[in-house]
């Protein structure tokens, strides 16, 4: 059982690091897209790495972490009634959010919408870094 938990905590966290490597990228990839708005080649190239980005990385990452985070709980139920859990899937849901609020980007950008400026798009990374702060510190220290 011990061995089961450990080794889906293993692939729970690769999952985590491979969503987090999107979740890190794709606002740069936004901004960069702003600046060259005017270079159809430069554009074209930005919204086949953006889909990719979100497609191959981003929600496969996502739904991995989920679904191996879910396992987790499954054998450790009691952790639902612990606030440093309940705020972990709390920081967890803003996560999703953000992917979602990516996805939504990369649609309205791929319409020529640059509805977000290049320092905006820049600025977003701070939402992830605080959201992954909140849920390292809940599952490893614990605090309440
Ligand atoms: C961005 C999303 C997530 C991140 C960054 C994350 C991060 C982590 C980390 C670093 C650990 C290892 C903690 C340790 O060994 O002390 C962990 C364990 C765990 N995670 Fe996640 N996680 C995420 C999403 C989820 C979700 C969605 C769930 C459940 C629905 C979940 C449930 C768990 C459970 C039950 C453990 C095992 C805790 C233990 O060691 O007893 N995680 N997570």
């Amino acid at each position: 059982m011990r061995v089961t938990f450990l080794w889906l905590k293993a692939l729970h966290i690769l999952a985590v690091i491979t969503w987090m490597a999107g979740v890190f990228y794709i606002y740069r990839l936004f901004a960069f897209h702003v600046a060259r708005r005017d270079s159809a080649d430069a554009t074209a190239l930005l919204r086949v790495m953006e889909r990719r980005m979100l497609r191959v990385v981003m929600w496969p990452g996502a739904a991995l972490s989920l679904a191996l985070g879910l396992a987790l709980l499954g054998m450790r139920m009691d952790y639902l009634s612990q606030h440093w859990f309940q705020l972990k899937l709390a920081a967890v849901a803003g996560m999703l959010a953000y992917n979602a609020h990516a996805e939504y980007t990369a649609r309205r950008f791929a319409r020529g919408e640059y509805f977000l400026t290049e320092v905006q798009n820049r600025l977003m990374h701070v939402v992830p870094t605080v959201l992954l702060g909140v849920i390292v510190v809940m599952v490893v220290v614990r605090p309440f």
